[in-house]
């Protein structure tokens, strides 16, 4: 399988990633607008754009993406998510500076114990089962390929943390996010795995 880049332009590479997520990581209004704009958001705000940017497609089907990015690297998105926020009605742009704080604050942890040979990535999603796997072991042969040591990642309750600790990767840093912690603890990881090793 070779991996292919990600492309912000084709709505057949950002739709799928955004169907897929939507109901995970938007807060539950009615405005389905609006909460897809919100992942929208989030998954810019994860793309450094860089050459760390894979996905896999199966006849012309985008099933799965890994973005990574080098210590220190941020979005380029900037802009766009400016135009975004000017254009909503406050209690919205409240919910998205949220997002963004807490996206930033856990980069920013998950930065803090890389060295610059090290790799964070920083999004993972498959639209269909079994394609996660695949598209991180081509991002895996990537970062060996250009030397880098470990891959970071961080990660929360709203995610699939359990495919990291099934897959033995080290839990580095464990945290609860208070802002978003309403109900329940939000719980929040960050995990480690060095390239050498394989996805599993
Ligand atoms: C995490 C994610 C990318 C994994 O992709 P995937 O395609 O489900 O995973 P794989 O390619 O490894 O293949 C699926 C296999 O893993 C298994 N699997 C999926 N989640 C698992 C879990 N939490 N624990 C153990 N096994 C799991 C599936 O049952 C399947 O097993 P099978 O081959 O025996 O049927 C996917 O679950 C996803 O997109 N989740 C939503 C976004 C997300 O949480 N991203 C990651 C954190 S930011």
């Amino acid at each position: 399988m070779t991996l292919g880049k990600f492309d912000f332009n084709n709505p057949k590479h950002l739709n799928p990633i955004i169907d897929r997520v939507v109901e995970l990581w938007s807060p539950p209004t009615d405005d389905m607008v609006f909460r897809r704009l919100y992942v929208e958001a989030i998954i810019r705000q994860n793309a450094a754009g860089n050459d760390m940017q894979f996905q896999l497609s199966e006849n012309g089907e985008i099933r799965s993406i890994a973005f990574a990015s080098r210590l220190g690297e941020h979005t380029p998105w900037y802009g766009w998510w400016q135009e975004k926020f000017n254009s909503l009605p406050e209690e919205y742009q409240k919910m998205l500076s949220l997002s963004r704080s807490y996206l930033s604050l856990m980069d920013e942890k998950t930065y803090s114990y890389m060295d610059k040979d090290d790799v964070k990535l920083s999004l993972f999603v498959s639209v269909k089962s079994g394609w996660g796997k695949p598209v991180l072991e081509g991002a895996m042969d990537f970062f060996r390929s250009r030397g880098f040591k470990n891959l970071y990642l961080w990660t929360d309750c709203e995610c699939n943390v359990d495919w990291y600790v099934s897959r033995g990767y080290e839990l580095v840093e464990e945290g609860t996010y208070e802002p978003f912690s309403y109900d329940e603890p939000y719980k929040t990881y960050i995990f480690k795995k060095p390239c050498k090793e394989t996805v599993q």
